[in-house]
């Protein structure tokens, strides 16, 4: 029986716990903070608390898994992942895994202007946030090759579901791109990844990439006009490009730099996977259930 880690046990963490916990696995989640360390021994799942930023990696305890999940982000400023980088010097202190599945973000392609895509399109990140993600990449190809364990790396877009829905945003009435001006953006519903992280461990397929989405890309204007008339909120005020680089902030900004439309087919073919939520249609109305 395999016995896991989730390094970042949080909105999805704990989706993947309930599904390997449900087949008998014993699951030890990697937080930071007391609050999410009480969560999860609240969902009897064992908690390991320790910050990446601030810990000495060797007095981590993270040997004696077979299976790694990584799902923590990379600290907020740079463009290395320097929490991946303790993380590994972690596990060389212990006995090293059978395979780590980790969660990238789409943004390592950067911008390709709108473009559908594949796993074939060359990685060029444009922010920051997309350069700390490929750093993180690249460490864990490395560190993994180096030590004979498998790796799966899943580039993620906007992930939605029940509690992540931009509701605070849209009731506070703060202004979207007009839909012309608008990128390319695409989602995958937390309940569909949480089951893609899950096929991704147990594949026979080891030391590759998937695209992950639900294949249905919309501009990002929509996304928040769609989400806006589920929950009966009113639509967002809508400002040119010109206007929101004036108001918005920069993390906001930096999401409007790329645009692009992720095809999904390797990872439907390669891990079986049958969404659950194949359109946001779909998986809107689980949020509000
Ligand atoms: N939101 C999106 O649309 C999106 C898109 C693509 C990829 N992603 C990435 O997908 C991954 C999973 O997302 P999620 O929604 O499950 O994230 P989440 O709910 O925010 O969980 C992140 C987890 O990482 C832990 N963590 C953060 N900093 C840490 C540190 N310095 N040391 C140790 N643990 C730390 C947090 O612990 P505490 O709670 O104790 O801080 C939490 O358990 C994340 O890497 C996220 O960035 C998100």
């Amino acid at each position: 029986m395999a016995s896991v880690l989730i390094v970042g046990c949080g909105y999805i963490g704990q989706r993947v716990a309930a599904r390997l916990r449900a087949r008998g696995a014993a699951v030890t989640g990697l937080v930071r903070t007391d609050v999410a360390a009480q969560d999860l021994r609240n969902h009897a799942i064992r908690a390991l608390q320790a910050d990446l930023d601030a810990t000495d990696p060797r007095a981590l305890r993270v040997g004696g898994f077979s299976d790694i999940f990584y799902f923590a982000p990379p600290p907020p400023q740079g463009e290395t992942d320097t929490r991946m980088a303790a993380f590994l010097e972690a596990l060389d202190a212990g006995s090293a895994p059978r395979r780590i599945v980790y969660i990238s973000t789409s943004a390592v392609y950067g911008d390709c202007q709108g473009r559908w895509i594949t796993e074939a399109e060359p990685v060029k990140p444009v922010t920051a946030r997309g350069q700390r993600r490929l750093d993180a990449e690249n460490r864990l190809c490395g560190w993994a090759q180096d030590h004979g364990v498998e790796w799966i790396i899943l580039r993620v877009p906007g992930i939605y579901g029940p509690g992540k829905l931009p509701l605070a945003r849209l009731r506070a009435g703060t202004p979207v791109l007009r839909e012309t001006d608008a990128p390319y953006t695409n989602r995958i519903h937390g309940d569909d990844l949480a089951a893609i992280c899950v096929a991704a461990m147990d594949g026979a397929q080891a030391n590759t990439h998937y695209n992950v989405s639900d294949g249905h890309p919309s501009n990002m204007t929509d996304y928040f006009f769609r989400v806006a008339d589920a929950a009966g909120l009113p639509r967002p005020p809508v400002v040119v490009r010109a206007e929101a680089e004036q108001v918005f902030t920069p993390g906001m900004l930096s999401f409007l730099q790329d645009s692009r439309r992720m095809k999904n087919g390797k990872l439907i073919t390669e891990l079986g996977i049958r969404l659950q939520y194949p359109d946001l249609d779909a998986g809107l109305k689980s949020c509000f259930e």
